[in-house]
């Protein structure tokens, strides 16, 4: 099964797609993930992608289309994938479409996280990860069970996206509203857009996910 997570920054995909992986075996293929990854290195990817990420700006669409294709020809035929943070833009949509028929895959779901703006600041600028394994936490919804130790792995070096302050996050909102909720009707047309209220706790929101993706 090949499903997105769409929805706004701060919604849950990341939340959700972890979840996923756990519960079924899926695969998240993250572009956040895989663009911060590229900074870190330092690599030619990351040097275009540094200053619009840190900006709250889509990073050019054919340099996230090309990473996505590389990721996808890592995996067996047979594994399932989570889109998480792509497409993001019509131009994404159909790069996508290409990618997948050129590997015999298709799009089983799409899931709409519905959320409540107002909420995302609080839930964007309170998150932090684990450094050393990547667990996410937030300072209100998920703090570790020992302060400043990690639930995973123990350890204490825990970090914060340079992107989660409150103007990133506006802009990454409005780039959201402008470019990404007009894809929708492309896969509302297919018939395979489910609507999830994402303003649940945790549990509830992955109970819905695994609901929508029974049908
Ligand atoms: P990306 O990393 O994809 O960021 P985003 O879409 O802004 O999404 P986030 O990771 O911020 O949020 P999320 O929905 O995953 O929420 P999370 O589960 O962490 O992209 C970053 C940048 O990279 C972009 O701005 C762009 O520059 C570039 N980029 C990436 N992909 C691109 C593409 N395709 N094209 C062009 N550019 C691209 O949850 C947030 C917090 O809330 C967490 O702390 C979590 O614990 C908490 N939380 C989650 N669910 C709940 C809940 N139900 N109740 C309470 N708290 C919750």
């Amino acid at each position: 099964m090949d499903i997105i997570l769409l929805g706004p920054p701060g919604a849950g995909k990341g939340t959700q797609a972890a979840l996923l992986e756990d519960k079924y075996g899926m695969v998240q293929l993250s572009t956040g993930d895989m663009l911060r990854a590229a900074v870190k290195a330092g690599t030619e990817v990351g040097l275009k992608a540094k200053a619009l990420m840190e900006a709250g700006e889509l990073v050019p669409d054919e340099v996230v289309s090309g990473i996505i294709g590389e990721k996808l020809d890592d995996l067996g035929p047979e594994q399932g994938v989570i889109f998480d943070g792509y497409p993001r833009t019509a131009a994404q949509a159909v790069s996508l479409d290409e990618i997948l028929a050129a590997r015999g895959r298709k799009l089983d779901h799409v899931i709409e996280l519905v959320v409540d703006e107002d909420a995302l600041v609080e839930r964007i600028t309170g998150r932090f990860t684990c450094g050393n394994c990547g667990e996410g936490y937030h300072d209100t919804f998920k703090k570790p069970a020992k302060d400043n130790v990690c639930d995973v792995c123990g350890a204490s070096d825990f970090k914060r996206r340079p992107d989660d302050n409150e103007e990133t996050v506006r802009t990454r909102m409005s780039e959201y509203r402008a470019k990404t909720q007009p894809i929708l009707p492309i896969y509302e047309e297919r018939g395979i857009v489910t609507k999830v209220d994402g303003m649940g706790s945790m549990d509830e929101v992955s109970k819905a996910i695994a609901a929508a993706l029974a049908t």
